[in-house]
């Protein structure tokens, strides 16, 4: 005796299952769990209805269901969408996954017409379309929060565009640079996440229903309807890559796990500068957190989390990459691992730039100590060696010259705008009062004015080029 498939509830809530003709026992319990995607595929559940809703759309149009019908379906998924969104209609946490449940809810209320939506369509490239819909919102808004970023960064760039701080290398100091010069640095990287984002966005601009199951239909379909119907520019080329395509996936997750290598970097600086050993800046009461046992502390939490968040990233990238590396084509069930993955790493990124925008924005610059730092550490010695290739010295010459007032000035507690004028020309008369002025820092970032480098103008110019170029992308966007 075989039983017609049905999508009436059995009384354990289950929906039977869409290949109930096929099998004659339901899934065993624990299994239909670990097989199921509901518990993380549901988040999609607006994109799944309003794909079912353009395919709809689109067999109405072709004549391959009734236009009445079509009209039907699409009335009752926008329902659907309505009542899920409103949170009076349920997601049935035993359903398979989103596309079950959305069928078979609709089919629970429209009977026959309900059976017809999946004419020419497979969950399998129903699925390549959700996440696409799914992710390239994802991408506008994380695009927005990393213009933001950038915004932010560019303002308080134009504010300490002046103030003078160590740069440096091997966390040695090395050259003096300006705060604003510093924050820059982090903007343009920001500006490359931006641009990778998008180009991932623009490639995945491409819409996969009726490639079905693996082998395309023999239905008489206007996949660019579909297409137009969601606002894809083109459509998948090849129904076997159309289902077994993830690299847009990959794509993004690469894109996030720099961008997260991006705020690692940047939180582990705001670490070291709210040190006391640096003490470059505080961070706001309201993004920092206190010790339960030392009443002094102000921790840095939030920049430390972001750091230690960033792994996660570079995990769920990996699992992408080793789940897809040795699948036969065209769909495998391994590819459900995809969105966990994909979601994590999007939610994460969101949620670190959610938290560590405000907290740069708000964090009080110290230029003063900043000033200090650079004092120390020797770090306008190149400028010094450059002063004696003005007069005619050759720079290897120079070098050491300077090395040798260096070992000097350690030597006597002194700094080399401190060290006496006749101590200077014993080791070279060429050295005269004019020294002192070639030597002191606001001169030598003054004077770096080479594109790129820290000159005040520069950092000034480049900031309002950028905030420039983010305000043309949001309006573009
Ligand atoms: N839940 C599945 C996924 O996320 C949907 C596609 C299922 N297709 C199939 N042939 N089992 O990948």
């Amino acid at each position: 005796m075989f039983a017609l498939a049905s999508y009436e509830r059995q009384d354990g809530g289950y929906q039977m299952k869409l290949w109930a003709g096929r099998f004659q026992k339901e899934i065993d319990q624990k299994t239909n769990d670990f097989n199921s995607s509901i518990s993380f595929d549901s988040r999609m559940y607006r994109e799944d209805i309003e794909g079912s809703i353009a395919h709809a759309t689109m067999l109405g149009e072709c004549g391959i269901i009734e236009k009445e019908e079509s009209r039907q379906i699409c009335a009752e998924l926008e329902k659907i969408l309505e009542e899920i969104t409103a949170g009076t209609l349920e997601i049935d946490r035993n359903a398979e996954d989103i596309h079950t449940f959305v069928e078979g809810e609709l089919t629970k209320r429209l009977g026959a017409a309900g059976k017809r939506l999946h004419t020419a369509r497979s969950r399998n490239d129903q699925v390549a379309l959700d996440l696409r819909c799914t992710l390239r919102k994802e991408c506008t808004s994380m695009e927005k929060q990393l213009r933001e970023l950038v915004r932010t960064l560019c303002v308080k760039a134009l504010e300490h565009k002046g103030d003078v701080m160590p740069g440096y290398t091997h966390l040695q100091r090395a050259q003096p640079i300006t705060f604003g010069h510093h924050l820059m640095a982090y903007a343009e990287m920001f500006l490359r996440d931006l641009g990778r984002l998008s180009d991932a966005r623009k490639r995945m601009d491409v819409m996969p229903l009726g490639s079905c199951a693996l082998a395309g239909t023999t239905y008489p379909l206007d996949r660019e309807l579909t297409a137009k119907l969601l606002g894809f520019h083109a459509v998948s080329q090849n129904s076997l890559d159309g289902v077994a395509d993830r690299d847009f996936c990959v794509e993004i997750a690469s894109a996030l796990s720099l961008a997260m290598v991006h705020l690692s970097r940047f939180s582990e600086e705001i670490v070291l500068w709210c040190s006391w050993e640096f003490k470059f800046i505080e961070l706001d009461d309201a993004f920092s957190t206190g010790s339960s046992i030392m009443p002094q502390k102000k921790n840095p939490d939030i920049a430390e989390l972001v750091r230690g968040k960033s792994g996660r990233v570079f995990g769920d990238l990996m699992a992408l990459l080793t789940m897809m590396k040795g699948l036969p084509l065209a769909y495998n069930k391994d590819m459900q691992e995809d969105k966990e993955a994909i979601f994590d790493a999007v939610d994460t990124l969101r949620m670190c730039l959610t938290a560590f925008i405000p907290m740069v924005d708000t964090m009080k610059v110290l230029p003063e100590n900043m000033r200090v730092a650079a004092a120390k550490g020797f770090i306008n010695a190149t400028d010094c060696a450059d002063y004696l290739v003005g007069k005619g010295i050759p720079f290897r010459d120079a070098y050491k010259i300077t090395g040798t007032l260096v070992a000097m000035c350690i030597e006597s507690g002194k700094t080399l705008e401190t060290l006496p004028i006749e101590e200077y020309q014993e080791l070279c008369p060429e050295f005269d009062m004019d020294i002192y002025e070639a030597i002191s820092l606001e001169n030598c970032v003054q004077r770096r004015t080479v594109t790129g480098s820290p000159a005040p103008q520069n950092v000034q110019a480049q900031a309002e080029r950028v905030l420039e170029l983010v305000k043309e992308q949001e309006e573009q966007a």
